[in-house]
Parts: C-alpha cells; sequence; structure tokens
C-alpha cells in the first residue's frame, strides 16, 4: 500500500461528499454559506474523515457506509479551526494557506459559520441512517460519540484548559489533558463513530477507541514540534502561533527531543491497539506511523 496515493484518493473522495453535505454556494443566507464553504475548502488534509473510513474498513465493511459522518467530523473539524483562530482565542491570519475565516468575512460572520458547520454536522450525521446496512441505534449511539467528543468532556474542554494555561508552565496532568481533550477527543470520536456504524464488536470498538486515543495525542505533539520547526507554506499557518501566545505545548515542557520521543511512543502504543486486528487495519496502522514524518 502506497500510503500517500492512499490520503490523495481518500482526500478526493472526502471532497465530492464534503460538498455534497454543505450548503450551496448560492443558498441563503448567501455570506453565511460562503464562509463555510470558503473554510472548508480552503484545504486540510481530511484526517478525520479518512479514519473515520478506516475504521470501518479494519472491521471488514466498506467505507461508503460511514461517508456521511465521515464528513460530520470535517464540519466539526473545521468549525473548531474558524473558532480556534478568532482574535479571542490564537488570534492567527492564516489557515490551510489562506486568510482566516474572520480575516475574510469578519468576526460575526466567522462565529456563525463555526456554529453553522457544527449544526450541519449532526443533521448530516442523522442522514447516515438512510445509507442501506446501518441501523438506527448506531446512529444514535454515534450522535452521543460525537457529542461527548466535540463538547465540554472533549474538544470544547480541552479548548479551555488550553486558553487557561497560557502564559502558564503547566504540569505533566494538565498537558495531557489539554491534548487529550482539544485534539485526541475528535480524533476517538471518529475512529469509535466508524467502528460503530459498521457494527463491530465492543472489543474491536474499545481496540480502536485506543488507537483513536494515542493517535490524537502523538498528532497534537507533532503538531506543536511543527509551531516550531515547521515550515509556514508547508503548514498553512503561522509558525511560532504557540510561542506567540505562551501556549502549553509539549516542547515548552519537554523540548523538542523528548517531545518527539512521547510522539513516538503513543504511535506505538497507537499501532500496539491494533493487534489482534487483519491486514484491512494496515491503512491505520501506516497513517500513525506518517505521523512521525509529516511536514504538515
Ligand atoms: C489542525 O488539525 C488542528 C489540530 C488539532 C492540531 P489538522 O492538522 O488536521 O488541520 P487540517 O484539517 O489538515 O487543516
Ligand atoms: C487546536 O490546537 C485544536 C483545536 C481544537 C482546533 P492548535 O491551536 O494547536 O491548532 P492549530 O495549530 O491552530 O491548528
Ligand atoms: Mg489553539
Ligand atoms: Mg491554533
Ligand atoms: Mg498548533
Amino acid at each position: 500500500m502506497e500510503l500517500i496515493k492512499y490520503l490523495q484518493e481518500r482526500k478526493k473522495l472526502i471532497d465530492e461528499e464534503l460538498d455534497r453535505y454543505l450548503p450551496q454556494p448560492d443558498e441563503a443566507p448567501e455570506t453565511l454559506c460562503e464562509a463555510m464553504r470558503y473554510s472548508v475548502f480552503a484545504g486540510g488534509k481530511r484526517l478525520r474523515p479518512i479514519l473515520v473510513m478506516a475504521a470501518a474498513e479494519a472491521v471488514g465493511k466498506d467505507k461508503e457506509l460511514v461517508l456521511p459522518t465521515a464528513c460530520a467530523l470535517e464540519f466539526i473539524h473545521t468549525y473548531s479551526l474558524i473558532h480556534d483562530d478568532l482574535p479571542a482565542m490564537d488570534d492567527d491570519d492564516l489557515r490551510r494557506g489562506k486568510p482566516t475565516c474572520h480575516k475574510v468575512y469578519g468576526e460575526a460572520m466567522a462565529i456563525l459559520a463555526g456554529d453553522a458547520l457544527l449544526t450541519r454536522a449532526f443533521e448530516v450525521i442523522s442522514k447516515n441512517r438512510e445509507v442501506p446496512g446501518v441501523d438506527d441505534a448506531a446512529v444514535v449511539r454515534v450522535i452521543q460519540i460525537v457529542a461527548h467528543g466535540a463538547g465540554c468532556s472533549g474538544m470544547v474542554g480541552g479548548q479551555v484548559a488550553d486558553l487557561e494555561a497560557e502564559g502558564k508552565t503547566a504540569d505533566k496532568d494538565t498537558m495531557l489533558y489539554i491534548h487529550a481533550n482539544k485534539t485526541g477527543a475528535l480524533f476517538k470520536a471518529a475512529l469509535c463513530a466508524g467502528a460503530v456504524l459498521a457494527g463491530a464488536d465492543e472489543e474491536a470498538i474499545a481496540a480502536l477507541e485506543r488507537y483513536g486515543e494515542q493517535f490524537g495525542l502523538a498528532f497534537q505533539i507533532t503538531d506543536d514540534i511543527l509551531d516550531v520547526e515547521g515550515k509556514t507554506e508547508l503548514i498553512g499557518k503561522p509558525v511560532g502561533s504557540d510561542t506567540k501566545n505562551q501556549k502549553a505545548t509539549y516542547p515548552s515542557i519537554y523540548g523538542l527531543e523528548k517531545s518527539y520521543r512521547m510522539a513516538e511512543e503513543s504511535v506505538a502504543q497507537a499501532v500496539d491497539a491494533l493487534r489482534n486486528f487483519s491486514h484491512k487495519a494496515e491503512p491505520l496502522r501506516q497513517i500513525a506511523r506518517y505521523l512521525l514524518t509529516r511536514s504538515y
């Protein structure tokens, strides 16, 4: 399997689906719909939707079974980026290689575009029940999983802790809490959602959940490293944003080298969580390892 090609193909498929599930450009209110589409299509690796599909495939089901939910995870992620970039939060001007949503549409519209993407996500998950082979109970469970991962016990909770830790030296537990929640929770929800829709047994769901947790942690540690060592042209966002905001990050606490080793350890644990899975989990294994070499 050639990972780069795999990721490109999956991204293309997801981009087509995202287009279907977003309001069309001429829909009212036009500025809002334009702003939503602007941020979703500014770029992005589409890792969360790719992982929803890969989780379903790891338990032997078709990726087509989970496409609406895969798109929903990207909507929630994009909303989180729009709000994360606002002046009240990280105050960044560049995202996915383009001016941030609030720079183009103003703060109020950016807040509302984020709100609309978040609510759209749940509308789209509910459409997953129309896909043949998916049962209603699974969709209801997925709504719960995704809401939990995105809300105060997950991503939003982590963002709060991230803001509250600005300018302070976070201890080990606080640091882990921030990363596990602001980033890990949505990855975990993506993996779990894919597995549940695919009708996986509880043991497989729990294993994919563990993979998602460790993947998310490794992902945010490498994001922190890229904030120090990355290139703006590649990451599509301002290098040094964390330093500017005096964020609690892995490199600020542990240094770059130890942070990298901690990311390696999380990747190893993510891969280990899949030990009882067949070759069908190979994409998940490879995507986890790729985190350690990514440049964006
Ligand atoms: C950026 O996520 C925000 C974090 C959680 C670190 P990604 O690096 O997945 O952003 P896109 O979707 O590719 O732009
Ligand atoms: C963001 O973490 C996590 C989110 C929930 C958006 P960061 O603030 O480090 O993400 P980037 O670096 O701006 O993408
Ligand atoms: Mg942030
Ligand atoms: Mg940020
Ligand atoms: Mg960052």
